[in-house]
């Protein structure tokens, strides 16, 4: 079906609205329309040619900005060379909604191959922001962006899950329309680039997934003075103790003031008079701290000369420490039980991007609704709308790097059968995208833990990096905790010792060097008992359960990916229970074997596989269109419930009998 004949009256103006604002557009491009994908969501029809229209950056909020999202155009190119001769003052192939990822049916494309691509479309500055900079403003480009305006080159970037600022001032025409062409290149699994990618293959096969590639977090231009403020790192503890540095464009010991504001009552609660680019320390009086059951939040907003941006942040303090005789994770100086979700964040009509923001909250609403308090978001960065969505929820989140390519193999001409492994300098380039992932998420209250390393993908064991990268963690974000590995080659790094199921990938294009079972669906968290590629738990460390569940219930066609390479995979589910009965019936019986832990073990966290169902993989609580919810919602809040209840009688309560919390 041609989606122009759905569109209702008033989408059909904000098309209209965002023509006008491009007024050079292409004329002859082929006409944007989503092209249907696979499977479609409820949101698919409503994500319009206006997408993502909320300030992007809400920890640094400027008043004068405006969006350059909607409808673009996009051509396709051969090779990288294509970079050093820019399409300028032409008309590009397609329309394409930006952001999308060009893989997407909402892009209007639905490419495939998409690695080098041209993307255009033209602005103006409003006259009021004449005198002062405007910046540019990219959430994120998969993988890498050269950025051209008006002819001039005016920044590259690389690294496909960063935000990046471009001060375009000086490339502006005065008067009139200025013409923004970005070039992309995402080479994502293909050889012999080993970069960060997550779960994007070129060969999607059960658990890899389609890629995503170009322009997909929002693009905005706004106004700042010539000194403005460039980053502002806020961490505020459960004392109501604030360090702050707010680092700035010019000026190195500018004036800035910082003021804390309740949201309650809008009443400014503190200020502090400190000097730009250097930590500052104030406490703010009596705080209402932030947790999962009250998630409060104070807004902030920071001065520097004539730049005035708003933030907001959540005082909490995260740490570990023996209660009872056991490590544990604390919040706010209390031992909490961490329960969530394996979270991957794919659509079936987006991939890397809901369609649009009430799609993004309804996966997080079900999981409050489920009585999880946590998700782990999945070697993948979400945009910062996301971030604030669980700030504001109460959700607390472990965050992924995402991961270098998995374990694939190379046969070389020798048949020597090598895996895949980034070399120094792919090993460099992934330890500089793990600082930039730090810096940019270090902000988020509701971020507890970051994970470095996913089932050992694209970990050299032949050294041990993940004490390095551990170190350089905390060193930039000294108030979480670091789970070094989840799974896999565990060498004692980390805040974490964590069981994390073993795979039997007999089937898959991958091998892995490890003994298959089947054993995926069983927790062993803290436990006594563990399987044969996972370590014994470490008592000197906390014990999760890094990933478990995963059991599969096969639906209809209609709710699947309908792409006959993904169905044909559903049979590798590592368990598939033939009725919803079935299904729920096995989800209790795991979540009573991790209730067993909890009590009798030193289980201190577990995550769930997984939130949603993707492409060939049948094992979430939604499935991938978001229209069927698997649990029997009564029993799994209940089964949730004893999990917290469970942990809370360790705190206080001697040992049961004939169990052990330290091994
Ligand atoms: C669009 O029109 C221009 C000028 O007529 C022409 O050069 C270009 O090839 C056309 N592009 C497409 C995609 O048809
Ligand atoms: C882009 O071009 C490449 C070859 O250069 C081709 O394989 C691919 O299918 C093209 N993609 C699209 C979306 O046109
Ligand atoms: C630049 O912006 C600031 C703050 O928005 C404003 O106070 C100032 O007047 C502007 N400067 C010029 C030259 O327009
Ligand atoms: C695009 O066309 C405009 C108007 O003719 C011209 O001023 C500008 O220089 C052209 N851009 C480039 C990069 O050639
Ligand atoms: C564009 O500029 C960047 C530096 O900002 C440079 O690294 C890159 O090579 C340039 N690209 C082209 C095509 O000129
Ligand atoms: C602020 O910094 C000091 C010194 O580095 C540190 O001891 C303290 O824990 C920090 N407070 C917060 C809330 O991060
Ligand atoms: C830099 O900031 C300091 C402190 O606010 C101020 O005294 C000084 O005049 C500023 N210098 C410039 C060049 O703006
Ligand atoms: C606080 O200010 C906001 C924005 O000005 C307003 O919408 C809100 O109603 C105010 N809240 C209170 C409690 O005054
Ligand atoms: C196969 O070739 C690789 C790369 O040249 C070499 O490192 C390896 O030693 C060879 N293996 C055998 C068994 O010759
Ligand atoms: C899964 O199904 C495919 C065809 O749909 C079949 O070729 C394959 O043997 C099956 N694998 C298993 C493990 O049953
Ligand atoms: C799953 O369901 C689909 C659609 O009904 C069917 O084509 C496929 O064979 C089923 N696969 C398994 C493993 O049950
Ligand atoms: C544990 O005991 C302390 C001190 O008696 C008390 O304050 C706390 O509420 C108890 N915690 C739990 C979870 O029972």
């Amino acid at each position: 079906m041609h989606y122009s004949s759905l569109i209702p009256a008033s989408l059909a103006l904000c098309s209209l609205v965002s023509a006008l604002n491009a007024p050079r557009q292409a004329t002859n491009s082929t006409k944007y329309a989503v092209k249907t994908p696979p499977l479609t969501t409820p949101w698919t029809y409503l994500a319009g040619t206006n997408p993502w229209p909320q300030y992007p950056r809400p920890q640094l909020e400027r008043p004068q900005w405006q969006s350059l999202n909607g409808i673009w155009t996009y051509q396709n190119a051969s090779s990288l060379d294509a970079v050093n001769s820019p399409p300028y003052n032409q008309t590009l192939s397609n329309e394409v909604l930006i952001p999308s990822c060009l893989e997407s049916g909402l892009s209007g494309l639905q490419g495939q191959y998409t690695i080098y691509s041209w993307l255009a479309t033209s602005f103006s500055v409003p006259k009021t922001w004449a005198g002062n900079r405007t910046l540019l403003n990219f959430g994120a480009v998969d993988y890498e962006a050269t950025v051209f305006v008006n002819g001039k080159n005016a920044t590259f970037h690389r690294g496909g899950y960063f935000a990046f600022t471009v001060d375009v001032t000086e490339y502006l025409n005065t008067n009139g329309a200025n013409e923004l062409l970005v070039f992309v290149h995402d080479p994502t699994d293909s050889d012999p680039y080993v970069i960060p990618i997550g779960k994007q293959t070129l060969h999607p096969s059960h658990i890899f997934y389609t890629p995503c590639s170009g322009i997909w977090q929002s693009v905005w231009i706004e106004s700042a003075p010539s000194d403005y403020i460039t980053q502002l790192d806020i961490a505020a503890g459960m004392d109501g103790q604030i360090n702050a540095t707010v680092s700035s464009s010019g000026n190195a010991s500018a004036a800035v003031q910082i003021a804390v504001i309740d949201r309650k009552t809008n009443k400014t609660v503190a200020t502090h008079n400190g000097a730009s680019n250097v930590q500052c320390t104030f406490s703010v009086p009596s705080v209402s701290l932030w947790s999962p059951d009250s998630p409060t939040l104070y807004d902030i907003a920071v001065t520097l000369g004539d730049d005035e941006i708003s933030s907001y942040t959540g005082f909490r303090t995260i740490s570990r420490g023996v209660v009872n005789g056991i490590e544990r994770p604390l919040l706010n100086g209390e031992f909490i039980f961490q329960f969530g979700t394996l979270d991957q964040g794919f659509w079936p009509d987006g991939i890397y991007v809901p369609p649009n923001r009430d799609a993004m909250v309804f996966d997080l609403q079900t999981l409050k609704k489920l009585g999880f308090n946590m998700l782990r978001k999945h070697i993948k960065v979400e945009s910062a709308l996301y971030y604030q969505a669980c700030d504001e929820m109460g959700l607390l989140i472990f965050q992924d790097m995402p991961a270098l390519r998995p374990l694939q193999q190379h046969t070389l001409a020798n048949c020597t059968v090598v895996t895949i492994l980034p070399d120094a300098a792919q090993q460099a380039e992934f330890t500089r995208q793990l600082e930039l992932l730090v810096v940019q998420q270090r902000n988020f209250p509701s971020i507890v833990t970051y994970i470095v390393y996913n089932e050992g993908w694209g970990q050299i064991t032949t050294y041990y990096p993940e004490f390095g990268l551990t170190d350089i963690v905390k060193q930039l974000d000294p108030t979480r905790l670091v789970d070094s590995t989840s799974g896999w080659y565990d060498h004692g790094a980390g805040d974490f010792s964590v069981w994390c199921h073993v795979h039997d990938h007999g089937n898959m294009m991958y091998t892995y060097h490890a003994q298959d079972n089947h054993h995926y669906a069983n927790p062993q968290c803290g436990s006594p008992f563990y399987s044969i590629a996972s370590s014994p738990y470490d008592p000197s460390r906390i014990g999760i359960q890094g990933e478990f569940g995963g059991i599969g219930q096969n639906v209809s066609i209609e709710h699947l990916w309908n792409v006959q390479e993904a169905i044909d995979t559903i049979n590798q589910t590592y368990e598939i229970d033939t009725t919803i009965e079935a299904w729920n019936y096995r989800g209790h019986r795991l979540l009573g074997e991790l209730l067993d832990q909890v009590k009798m073990y030193s289980c201190s966290g577990g995550i769930w596989t997984q939130t949603t169902d993707v492409e060939g993989e049948v094992n979430g609580l939604l499935t991938y269109d978001r229209r069927v919810l698997r649990p029997d919602v009564a029993q799994w809040q209940a089964d949730i419930q004893n999990l917290y209840t469970a942990a809370s009688s360790r705190v206080n309560a001697s040992m049961p009998a004939g169990s052990s919390g330290r091994l």
